[in-house]
């Protein structure tokens, strides 16, 4: 359903969400995401996108990287094991502690629950950040996301950061033939919504069209360098939720905004 939800509604829901969806997510996702190897791996979107083939990143060595939204941290452990300095940020205990179970045999990163908000740093202390489907669709007010990373990264600072395809909230979520139709106006900001019978709200979705995602980097000062819609790859059959080769053939399910914090 659509209705509100505020900050403090969309935290509220979404961190019980996935604490209690953490178990499911992995037992969905954790192999394609590379979860459980020793090193991570850093996915960007369930077409397959992989940092270490597309360097939306740059030069990761030496530098120290936030990571929003970081679930079970396997992006924040890759960039560990391959020279950098990362911290995992995260609104759900259960995630993190699925990110402390993979870590217990592998490459360590420090992880801090928090909500991506109000970033419980510095100023400009980080080179980098990141996030991978983190946070940024889930909260009510995602331009205070946007400048609470510009507040953080130190200047000349790149964050790269996917979410859903704008676009795709016109369409149900569905990855067989029904998902191919537009039911929901593409300008409809009012968040998706799921409630238990008593009303308590349970999950929540933000939409941003692809210009209020562009004015919000914008307004936090930041410059949008890059906008990548990745394309489904060939012969690339593996269905995440309401992503599918079917659907991949028509249009983009991700949308990755590469932004620099001028010097
Ligand atoms: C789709 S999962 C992605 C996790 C991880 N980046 C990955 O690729 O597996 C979304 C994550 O965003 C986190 N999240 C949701 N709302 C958040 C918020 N307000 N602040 C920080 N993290 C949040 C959830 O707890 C969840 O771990």
């Amino acid at each position: 359903m659509r209705a509100r939800a505020d900050s403090a509604v969309s935290e509220q829901a979404n961190r019980r969400w996935w604490d209690s969806d953490a178990d499911d997510y992995h037992r969905s996702h954790g192999e394609f995401l590379g979860v459980d190897t020793p090193s991570g791996e850093f996915i960007w979107c369930p077409e397959g996108l992989h940092e270490g083939d597309v360097h939306l990143l740059g030069d990761i060595v030496g530098k120290r990287i936030l990571e929003i939204g970081c679930g079970s941290a396997p992006c924040s452990r890759w960039l560990a094991a391959n020279g950098a300095y990362p911290v995992g940020l995260d609104l759900s205990h259960g995630m993190l502690q699925r990110g402390r179970t993979a870590m217990a045999d592998g490459q360590r990163a420090p992880l801090i629950q928090a909500t991506a908000e109000h970033l419980p740093f510095a100023d400009e202390s980080f080179d980098l950040a990141c996030s991978a489907f983190g946070a940024v669709p889930f909260v009510a007010d995602s331009a205070a996301v946007m400048a609470e990373v510009a507040r953080v990264l130190k200047p000349g600072g790149r964050w790269a950061f996917s979410v859903n395809h704008p676009m795709r909230w016109a369409f149900p979520d569905d990855p067989g033939p029904t998902g191919l139709t537009v039911a929901i106006p593409y300008f409809d900001r009012s968040p998706y919504i799921e409630a238990d019978d008593d009303g308590t709200v349970t999950y929540v979705e933000h939409h941003r069209t692809m210009g209020d995602r562009i004015r919000e980097i914008r307004a936090a000062g930041l410059i949008l360098d890059e906008l990548i819609e990745p394309e489904w790859p060939e012969g690339f059959e593996r269905e995440w939720g309401q992503w599918s080769p079917l659907r991949g053939q028509y249009f983009p399910g991700t949308a990755i905004f590469v932004c620099t914090k001028p010097e």
